[in-house]
């Protein structure tokens, strides 16, 4: 038996290192290692082998084996780089063929502009929640101190979808009720949120039924006007540079005081254009002091914390600062008017 298994392995290794053709080579992998092969056919063998004899065979045979899966490896892989060597030295590159033209996208400038607000936002200490786009009307109204059959919804034209309590958001302020209902009146609230609005407005140049807002929420103890002042010009001066803001008194039933943000116009710098309409000021949010009744709604108690809300019209910042004249830019989906918009942005 043991000369048998000497035998198989010269005879093994001799037709293995004369092969140069990867067919010839599977072909020796049947003889051998194959059902009927001689390998497979020698281990079979063993218990024919008398006792004594039985571990020295084993060991033969599971050399036999290992020598040939090194064998088979090595002129396997040899093979394989020749067969390549061979394919590559009969290709051919032609360099003056054209090029693919890559159709490369550009950011939507909306887009951009609020991830610019979050940044500047989240750099100082605010987070960025989200709110559902189909609100109730509790949320988007009430708890803001609009109650049922007040004016101040008239000046939202809302669509609504079912019996009056179910609509589309006609801004983002609901949000900040939920925040605050989640926060159970416990701890401080910072935080913005920029989402889509809708409104049953005519679409023009100017208006369109789906825009978006920036709402932000500030709650903590001994908030006043003055930090959302310094805070709404940090925010305005990282999108317009360097512009002036001013305040006006203005009202909104969810604040008290309410102020309206103007900017300076960067176009004339104060002295009057087109844009500004000869006054010097563009309007680009609302804002003021949280009502004390929308805090108490809310689960915050009124003597103890205090807070401050705004809302850009996320489509006009944009407007303003790309020069874009035209809101349904935004929503006609042509990847030339981002591609523009890009380009001036890097020149
Ligand atoms: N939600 C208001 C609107 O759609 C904008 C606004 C005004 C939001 C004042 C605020 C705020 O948070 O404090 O016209």
């Amino acid at each position: 038996m043991k000369e048998k298994i000497e035998a198989i392995k010269t005879q093994m290794l001799e037709e293995l290192s004369n092969v140069d053709d990867i067919k010839v080579l599977n072909d020796l992998k049947v003889k051998y290692q194959g059902k009927k092969g001689l390998i497979t056919e020698a281990t079979s063998m063993i218990k024919e082998v008398p006792v004594e004899q039985k571990k020295e065979v084993g060991m033969l045979i599971n050399d036999l084996r290992n020598s040939f899966d090194e064998k088979y490896s090595e002129i396997e892989s040899k093979l394989n780089e020749k067969l390549l060597n061979e394919k590559l030295s009969k290709e051919e590159i032609d360099i003056s063929l054209p090029s693919y033209k890559i159709n490369v996208g550009a950011p939507n400038i909306l887009e951009k502009l609020v991830e610019e607000i979050e940044t500047v936002c989240m750099s100082m200490g605010y987070d960025v929640v989200d709110g559902p786009e189909i609100e109730e009307d509790r949320y988007n109204f009430e708890l803001l101190n609009i109650p049922k059959g007040h004016p101040a919804r008239d000046a939202q034209d809302t669509f609504y979808i079912e019996d009056e309590s179910i609509l589309l958001r006609s801004q983002t302020s609901p949000v900040q009720a939920r925040t605050m209902l989640a926060a159970k009146g416990e701890k401080p609230i910072r935080v913005i949120c920029p989402g889509k609005t809708y409104r049953r407005d005519d679409d023009d140049a100017t208006h369109s039924h789906q825009f978006m807002q920036i709402e932000g929420l500030l709650v903590d103890k001994e908030v006043s006007l003055s930090d959302l002042k310094g805070t709404i010009d940090i925010i305005l001066r990282s999108v317009f540079g360097d512009i002036e803001t001013r305040f006006r008194p203005s009202y909104y039933q969810f604040t008290e005081p309410s102020v309206e943000v103007d900017i300076s116009c960067f176009v004339c710098k104060g002295k009057g254009c087109s844009l500004c309409k000869n006054t010097g000021w563009i309007t680009v949010a609302g804002a003021g002091i949280v009502h004390p009744n929308v805090l108490r709604d809310c689960g915050y108690d009124p003597s103890v914390w205090t807070g401050f809300a705004f809302g850009f019209g996320a489509e006009r910042l944009a407007m303003l600062k790309y020069g874009v004249d035209d809101i349904r830019t935004f929503y006609n989906t042509d990847l030339r008017e981002s591609k523009v918009f890009d380009r001036k942005e890097q020149d």
